[in-house]
């Protein structure tokens, strides 16, 4: 269930959900630990018994993050799974989730507990703001739904045709053209150029295939034209 992703990060292969109009996603989660040795729950998908035991063989889960409004349908189960954890969410998530308690609203600005192992900028955006990590050890830049990718074949019929329009379709991920009309702030491009100047060795996203070689170089051509756009 758990894969190890790179060193101190592992990723899990969640559940198909249902989106918007009958479009179905896979879904990602990462789950990070920190030099303190606790978790870092990125993106938390369906929480089953197996991944319960599985994460709990790898640390006290401390900090579960919903890294836009988009990614929290599963944070009450892990709320009630790990009471101890602090929750965190991207602008727009406490709006989601009225009863859960969160310990900090995500900003560009990492929180002290895990500030010497991640950084992050918030990119804001007319469709959900998102913030975006960079896992130091790992050296991995970890985006939810900024930049995306679908198998051909993954949407069939007119839904095909959209992800096709939608560029969610490619060889590679790519900012979708939606995305890519709600990002035209100076601040939306100023904070994607932040995320060239990290490090990066691998990219992961909530939907699409990871990138695990020439990090750098795909993120420059991936994001160039957004930042470069009128
Ligand atoms: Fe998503």
């Amino acid at each position: 269930m758990l894969q190890p992703f790179g060193p101190e990060l592992w990723t899990v292969e969640g559940p198909v959900v249902d989106g918007m109009a009958g479009f179905r996603y896979p879904t990602r989660m990462a789950v990070i630990r920190l030099t303190d040795g606790g978790l870092f729950i990125w993106s938390p998908t369906a929480l089953s018994p197996e991944l319960r035991r599985e994460t709990e063989a790898l640390g006290p889960v401390r900090h579960i993050v919903a890294p836009n409004a988009l990614h929290h349908m599963s944070l009450p189960d892990w709320h009630t799974a790990f009471p101890q954890a602090l929750i965190h969410g991207a602008p727009g998530v406490n709006a989601k989730q009225p009863a859960i308690r969160f310990a900090s609203d995500l900003g560009g600005d990492p929180h002290l507990a895990w500030a010497g192992d991640i950084r992050q900028v918030l990119v804001p955006n007319k469709i959900a703001d998102e913030v975006v990590f960079f896992h130091r050890t790992s050296g991995t830049v970890i985006f939810t739904d900024l930049l995306q990718n679908f198998s051909r074949g993954w949407f069939t019929g007119w839904r095909g045709w959209v992800a096709r329009l939608d560029r969610m379709i490619g060889s590679e991920p790519q900012v979708p053209r939606k995305f890519r009309l709600a990002l035209r702030s100076a601040t939306s491009k100023e904070t994607l150029r932040q995320v060239l100047d990290w490090p990066a060795e691998r990219v992961l996203m909530a939907h699409g295939t990871p990138v695990s070689s020439n990090a750098a170089e795909f993120l420059k051509k991936a994001l160039h034209p957004v930042i470069v756009s009128n």
